[in-house]
């Protein structure tokens, strides 16, 4: 069942229904959205089952050999979408906290998928680019304010036919406010998604879940 409602965009007892009727979490996952809760501030930051699902069901679909994810956080997102992995891929996800890499690599490492997963320690913006692969997935879930250029640097790396997934790119409902609220968070997602929707490579929409996410397929 749903836990306290943060994203608001559907009705209570339909996200219920939703929370529901979704695949039971892994044992591991669900042990990380605890440990989550525990040692982390902000533990809502964190995909969760419902969103996790999805990331999982798109990777098995697709069967990347190389992902790449902007915000690792607790590394929930990154153990549902290295599931899809090709036997050879790489998953290579990107956190600015220092603080967070031990607590990753064990994580990495008790899940048995520490040679699937490279972390990188450091700002997204310095990293993607020394980065040398085509992408099939790339997951943006990083800071906000810097949504518009995440989209110039990675729409250069996914390979056609790949697709571009982007968290919280409902921000809360704040997007969708008249007048639109003026803080940069807000701003950079509301470029951003003029950005992807502008842009005749891309096809693609929004999924009302939880805070919002955007997919997109590179034509
Ligand atoms: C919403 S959380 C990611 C949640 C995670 N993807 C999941 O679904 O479980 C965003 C993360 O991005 C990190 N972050 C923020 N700015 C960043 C930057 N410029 N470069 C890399 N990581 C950044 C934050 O420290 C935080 O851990």
């Amino acid at each position: 069942m749903s836990e306290k409602q943060i994203f608001p965009f559907i009705e209570q007892r339909i996200e219920n229904y939703c929370q529901t009727y979704v695949s039971k979490e892994d044992d591991s996952l669900s042990e990380l959205n605890e440990k989550t809760k525990e040692l982390f501030i902000h533990p809502h930051m964190i995909s969760g089952n419902w969103q996790g699902t999805l990331l999982s069901l798109i990777s098995n679909l697709v069967k990347p050999k190389y992902i790449l994810e902007l915000g690792t956080f607790s590394g929930y997102s990154a153990l549902c979408l290295v599931k899809g992995l090709a036997p050879d891929g790489k998953l290579h996800t990107i956190e600015w906290k220092e603080e967070y890499e031990e607590f990753l690599l064990n994580l990495f490492k008790e899940n048995k998928v520490e040679d699937k997963i490279q972390l990188h320690i450091g700002k997204a913006l310095d990293i993607i680019p020394t980065i040398e692969e085509e992408f099939d997935i790339v997951f943006i879930d990083a800071d906000k304010a810097n949504y518009p250029a995440y989209y110039d640097l990675c729409i250069e790396k996914l390979r056609k036919g790949g697709l571009m997934i982007a968290d919280n790119v409902l921000w809360y409902g704040k997007i969708a406010l008249e007048p639109m609220p003026k803080d940069k968070q807000t701003v950079g997602i509301h470029s951003f998604n003029q950005k992807i929707t502008e842009d005749p490579r891309m096809e693609n929409l929004i999924i009302p879940l939880r805070d919002g996410l955007m997919i997109g397929r590179k034509i």
